[in-house]
């Protein structure tokens, strides 16, 4: 119920002290119900608003009113309950401003007990990792890094690396094929790249020589996944081409390579081999850095290079005449220049560096598994 000013029948002292305490707990009951700024505005105006706040009708009511011999009294009255109406409107809006300060300081404050937000740094996938380290050692000797696609057409990823069509060197492939792609001529048709040889001509088709370039990437083969096959995998190729490179130059520089790799005592073997795109080609073999290539652990046979002390790790070879044909007209004439090229599966590295048992490990996802080379 709202305090409304009465008009004062009685100016006796008792009625004026009645008169008073009604006054002033109907100011603390109104002041103890604003919750804010807008009510405390309202609140100010009703009693301390010059028109007609409580104080302006207590002048009239009570005050103006009075009879001559109760003036004095009243007045002085009037004039205390005007201190204790203004100190009140005023302490009302210091309490509610305060009060608004207060909770939002509980609402921000800072509670250190609270465990922090744990934000797990990621890591290198370790197939990733050893790509990297293999990038690295031939970035220091001077050779830069390039990519291509890994959709591809016929032509970069057989054609012009001299894998004629019909060609039986293409079912060593084991190539996945694009749906649908009949009605295009042979060479613009689209496949999974199976090796990362295709950026080889890209990359020569965009650079004259001299060329020394590593390209890692992801390569597919329609090989059911196994222990040691998965029908995605990676590979890391290489290629120098410049005036008078010879078979000397790929030996040293991928004996070093293995070295930077392995560890300074592993021997490199060179046997022959065949690929379209180089002549002569040869697959490279490492002595086996886990038995130190006496093809036993203690009394255990070693598994990783069955026995044999060595373990075959890349192809390779000088680059086929033919191969340059392709873009004779880019700088590449071979009456002219020389090249090598290789490629090595990462995916292998890893698994002998790292001692994994199953490729598959690699690709599933299982972070108990990826966590441990972190
Ligand atoms: N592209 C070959 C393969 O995937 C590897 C290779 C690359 C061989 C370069 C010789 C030169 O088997």
């Amino acid at each position: 119920m709202t305090y409304t000013v009465p008009k004062l029948k009685n100016y006796s002292a008792a009625a004026l002290g009645k008169a008073a305490g009604k006054l002033v707990s109907a100011l603390e009951q109104e002041s103890a119900a604003v919750k804010n700024e807008t009510v405390w505005k309202e609140f100010r105006d009703r009693w301390v608003g010059r028109k007609s706040g409580v104080l302006t009708q207590i002048n009239e009511l009570w005050l103006k009113a009075a009879p001559k011999e109760a003036k004095r009294e009243v007045g002085q009255l009037v004039n205390e309950l005007k201190k204790e109406v203004e100190n009140t409107v005023e302490l009302t809006l210091q309490r509610i401003r305060t009060g608004a300060a207060e909770s939002r300081l509980t609402a921000e404050r800072l509670d250190i007990t609270l465990p922090g937000n744990h934000r797990p740094l990621g890591a290198e996938h370790p197939v990733i990792k050893t790509m990297n380290e293999i990038v690295s050692v031939f970035r220091n000797l001077g050779y830069s890094v390039e990519d291509g696609p890994v959709i591809e057409t016929d032509y970069y990823n057989f054609e012009a690396l001299n894998f004629p069509p019909n060609h039986p060197a293409r079912d060593t492939q084991d190539t996945l094929f694009v749906a649908n792609q009949e009605s295009k001529p042979l060479r613009e048709r689209l496949l999974l790249r199976t090796h990362t040889s295709p950026v080889q001509i890209r990359t020569m088709e965009k650079m004259k020589p001299p060329i020394r370039i590593v390209i890692p990437g992801k390569v597919h083969r329609n090989d059911p996944p196994d222990a040691s096959h998965s029908p995605m995998f990676h590979q890391i190729e290489g290629l120098a081409v410049d005036t008078n490179i010879t078979f000397g130059d790929l030996k040293g520089t991928l004996d070093h390579a293995m070295k930077a790799l392995f560890g300074s005592s592993v021997k490199t073997s060179f046997r022959p081999s065949f690929f379209p795109f180089t002549e002569p080609s040869a697959e490279m073999l490492v002595s086996c850095f886990i038995c130190g290539g006496s093809g036993k652990r203690g009394a255990e046979p070693c598994r990783p290079c069955k026995l044999t002390g060595w373990i075959e790790i890349l192809g390779c070879g000088m680059v086929d005449p033919n191969v340059f044909e392709f873009v004779k007209h880019n700088g590449y004439d071979p009456q002219k220049i020389s090249g090598f090229a290789f490629g090595m599966g990462a995916d292998r590295i890893a698994i002998l560096k790292y001692g994994v048992d199953d490729i598959q490990l690699f690709f599933n996802g299982d972070v108990r598994f990826l966590q441990q080379f972190a």
